[in-house]
């Protein structure tokens, strides 16, 4: 008997039926639990099935039993934890001034005469990180941890709750390689305790490595279940697409054209590493119409520099040039009206208004090229706007005046992405622009970057999925250590080269491979 059963759930949303009748088994199996993958596109559905079963919302139809027993739809949430039922969401709900200890245990301190028993609560603390193997101090206060460790938290914390069933939407998300390995380690000994685990995420080779079975859900509906041994990446593709994808490497539409950004010797006034030579002597040319990938390991620096070029973080020595101008930045501001964008990795650095419309997110920076007499705004032309990005990124919404706060995780991202490219910059640069982004869109979202570029802006697309430096560059420089250590035309690149030279810095694998200094 599954430990979850899932039948026939639906939810309607006004203007959207995010679920239509839904089916879903979880494990166990053979006493160890399992691991179970649920994908889809952008929108299909896979966090509002997660919100039902955690009871932040409430189906209209259907029913879910959980060890063999209906679900009640009332439940509150806290009840759902309580049956044994843990949701970590992509934002977490942790309290960043308390401790580790204190956030796994919060509300459910182990007491002594009345009072909270600070003793055992460290000591169970502590027990429970060893027994699950997790390197973090019970007393850290939160705020000081990465987000692969306050991940790593939230799990702690819903074991503390005798989870059975652990749901994770989309948790690798922000992670780079290394924690990925740590949390694929996680997940395997959980199984081992039987505990059983749902798997968001739009990383495929992932799933494929370590989950046991998969259901496949298309705009709110199911459309397959079963073992991923059995299915390949391509097959899980189709399955959520409709059809085959695959990223076709860029064909350039003409040369090159002139000098657009000139980037020479900039160095931050505070380094985020202390590494020697971190970011030290960085020269980078991006002409018009080029697109240019950085790639590295996490920490590498190319997020570092993209700030020093929007004027995001301040600049000690070096210079800056668009179009052989210098550019004076002392703000992110500054870069804008120069015409210089950068779309950051993290949705929430962005300045999305979760409670305004799409409408009004998309356009909002644009407002002035389309205001008539630098008074009212055309709304006609703020509509085509962005119907016309509705269309390129394929974004998946009511209408335009839904709250973008009601839009699914990958397609806020393409409203906040469409925002930037809406403003026709000179100087593009995008952060891990595809991150929660299904496999199809992000074939859309090259092809955009693409036309971008023929239309002469300058690009820079920061990426640490290889495949996608390789589909959409020109040319690809390699960082790593907040150095430069390869700059080749896309052409010549292979993926096993460029994780050499990320890994180690030459051209070649060193024998021991990527354990080099990893960072
Ligand atoms: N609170 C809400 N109000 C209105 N519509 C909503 C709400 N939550 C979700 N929706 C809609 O329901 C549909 C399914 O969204 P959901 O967030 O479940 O997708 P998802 O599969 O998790 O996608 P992603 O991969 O982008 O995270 C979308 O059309 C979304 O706009
Ligand atoms: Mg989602």
């Amino acid at each position: 008997m599954a430990l979850l059963d899932v039948s026939q759930v639906s939810k309607r949303f006004p203007g959207v039926l995010a679920l239509d009748q839904v089916r879903l088994q979880v494990g166990p199996k053979g006493g160890q639990g399992e691991v179970h993958a649920l994908l889809g596109e952008n929108g299909a559905g896979k966090s509002t099935l997660i919100k039902i079963l955690s009871a932040a919302h409430a189906a209209d139809e259907g029913t879910v039993t959980f060890d063999g027993q209906p679900l009640d739809p009332r439940d509150t949430p806290l009840r759902r934890q309580q049956l044994g039922i843990a949701t970590i969401y992509q934002e977490f709900n942790l309290f960043p001034e308390l401790s580790v200890a204190e956030n796994m245990y919060l509300g459910r301190e182990p007491k002594r005469l009345g009072l909270i028993d600070w003793r055992r609560l460290r000591a169970d603390a502590r027990a429970l990180l060893e027994a699950l193997g997790l390197p973090l101090d019970p007393d850290e206060p939160v705020r000081r941890l990465t987000v692969a460790e306050q991940q790593m938290v939230e799990i702690a914390k819903a074991m503390t709750l005798n989870a059975r069933l652990i749901i994770m939407d989309e948790p690798t998300a922000a992670l780079s390689s290394r924690e990925v390995d740590g949390l694929h380690a996680i997940i395997a000994g959980l199984k081992a305790r039987g505990v059983s685990v749902i798997y968001v995420s739009h990383r495929l080779a992932e799933v494929k490595a370590m989950c046991d079975r998969y259901t496949v859900m298309r705009d709110g509906r199911w459309v397959a279940s079963g073992d991923v041994a059995e299915v390949e990446v391509a097959d899980m593709v189709r399955l959520m697409v409709g059809r085959h994808v695959e990223f076709v490497r860029r064909v350039r539409s003409g040369p090159p054209g002139r000098v657009v950004l000139k980037v020479e010797s900039v160095t931050p006034r505070r380094p985020r590493l202390s590494t020697p030579g971190y970011l030290k002597d960085i020269r980078l040319e991006v002409r018009a119409g080029e697109i240019v990938g950085l790639a590295g390991l996490v920490g590498a620096g190319r997020t570092d520099l993209a700030r020093l070029i929007f004027g995001a973080d301040a600049i000690a020595s070096g210079s800056i040039h668009l179009d052989d101008k210098p550019l004076k930045l002392r703000s992110p501001r500054d870069a804008i009206r120069a015409g210089v964008m950068l779309v950051p990795e993290d949705r929430k650095q962005q300045g999305c208004f979760l409670d305004h419309s799409i409408r009004h997110n998309l356009s909002l920076p644009s407002l002035g090229p389309l205001s008539r007499f630098g008074q009212w705004v055309d709304e006609r032309a703020e509509r085509d706007l962005v119907e016309t990005y509705r269309q390129k990124l394929r974004i998946k919404m009511a209408d335009q005046e839904t709250p973008i706060g009601k839009l699914s995780g990958g397609n806020q991202q393409k409203v906040l992405l469409g925002r930037s490219m809406a403003l026709a910059p000179r100087v593009l640069i995008v952060d891990e622009p595809t991150r929660g982004i299904d496999i199809g869109a992000k074939a859309e979202v090259h092809q955009v970057l693409s036309d971008l570029a023929a239309q002469g802006v300058a690009i820079v697309v920061i990426s640490s999925e290889l495949a996608e430096v390789m589909a959409v560059s020109d040319r690809i420089i390699v960082f790593r250590e907040g150095a430069i250590v390869a700059d080749l035309e896309a052409d010549a690149a292979t993926e096993e080269g460029l994780m050499a030279y990320m890994a180690t810095g030459a051209g070649r694998p060193s024998p021991s491979g990527m354990e080099l200094r990893p960072q």
